[in-house]
């Protein structure tokens, strides 16, 4: 039996696996650039954050329908669960998908008939995250929060995320006012490339709740402090670390110092088809490669829900 856990970073589109890809594609009458699967797999060498999201945004161009974003979702959810998941808080991409004419509320109520059957279908509670591209514009964010007012009901909360350097958080603090003025919970994408005055930043400016990766915090010894003190959550992802060279190799990832100070950790799979692997697979990784014994491991899962939006009681019926 795979151990319980939440998964807090994980974007929905980062699931699409070359098959399903594929098949989209036959269905929606789109010529894919790459002959077969396997030559779309070979196509997964990156070399930082920016090469991935080239591939990551093009293959997004067989998503169309309500039903494909469904079974897409429905896809993840399957696997998820197989591997211990049991509460999924989901990101998805809102202007990635309106910008090439596909619209909001298809994105919407494709997900949501996956995400509204998931509990029983799958035993997997969700939520759904709606990200900001940081490389577009903050009035396309405002926008884009504007044309999300009719499905709110679904939303759980907003995001960051897309190329990091030289899109500080503060670029967005005004959407992230009016996200908050909403009820909506806050998360973002910081110090994975950037630097940590972007995690800084992100807490400051953004208020948010949870730092989507958050790896280099460990160059600033006073944010550590702060993380640790403020018990932030950090959502760590790290196949995804390993694929887009944030780490050497995974027996170089910091994640056993980082839970040796303190920090609340969880551990992730960021885009899944893409990195090598879903969220047990990821716990299975660091595990292996980096030793962790079983008290972490429980650590981690119990980080897990406890940093996820799930209320008490429900967090309690999650685990
Ligand atoms: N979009 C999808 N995956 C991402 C990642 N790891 N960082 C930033 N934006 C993303
Ligand atoms: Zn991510």
């Amino acid at each position: 039996m795979p151990l319980p856990i939440a998964e807090l970073h994980l974007h929905i589109e980062g699931t699409l696996e070359p098959e399903l890809a594929f098949a989209l594609a036959a269905r929606n009458g789109v010529t894919l650039p790459h002959a077969d699967t396997d030559a779309l797999r070979r196509a997964y060498d990156f070399q930082d954050l920016q090469s991935f999201l080239d591939l990551y945004y093009a293959l997004m161009d067989v998503l169309r329908t309500e039903q494909d974003f469904a079974d897409l979702a429905d896809a993840y959810l399957a696997r998820a669960a197989a591997q211990g998941v049991r509460h999924a808080e989901i990101f998805f991409d809102p202007q990635a998908h309106t910008q090439r004419g596909v619209e909001l509320g298809t994105v919407v109520e494709g997900l949501w008939q996956a995400l509204g059957r998931s509990e029983e279908r799958h035993g997997v509670s969700t939520r759904l995250i709606m990200c900001f591209l940081r490389d577009e514009s903050a009035d396309s964010a405002l926008a884009t929060l504007k044309d999300a007012e009719p499905y709110l009901d679904r939303i759980t909360g907003v995001g960051l995320d897309s190329a990091e350097v030289g899109h500080p958080p503060a670029e967005f603090r005004e959407v992230y006012e009016a996200a908050a003025a909403l009820g909506l919970r806050r998360v973002a994408h910081a110090g994975e490339e950037g630097p940590p005055a972007y995690i800084t930043e992100a807490l400051d400016v953004l208020g948010v709740e949870r730092v989507d990766h958050g790896l280099r915090c460990l160059e600033d010894p006073a944010l550590v402090e702060r993380l640790v003190r403020e018990r932030i959550p950090l959502t760590l992802c790290p196949l995804s670390n390993v694929r887009l060279r944030a780490v050497d190799t995974l027996a170089d990832h910091p994640l056993p110092a980082m839970l040796d100070a303190g920090l609340l950790c969880t551990v992730n799979s960021d885009d899944p088809a893409y990195f090598g692997g879903y969220a047990g697979d990821n716990l299975d990784a660091v595990r292996r490669t980096l030793g962790l014994d079983e008290e972490r491991l429980r650590e981690l899962a119990r980080n897990s829900f406890l940093a996820s939006f799930l209320d008490d009681d429900e967090e309690r019926r999650a685990r």
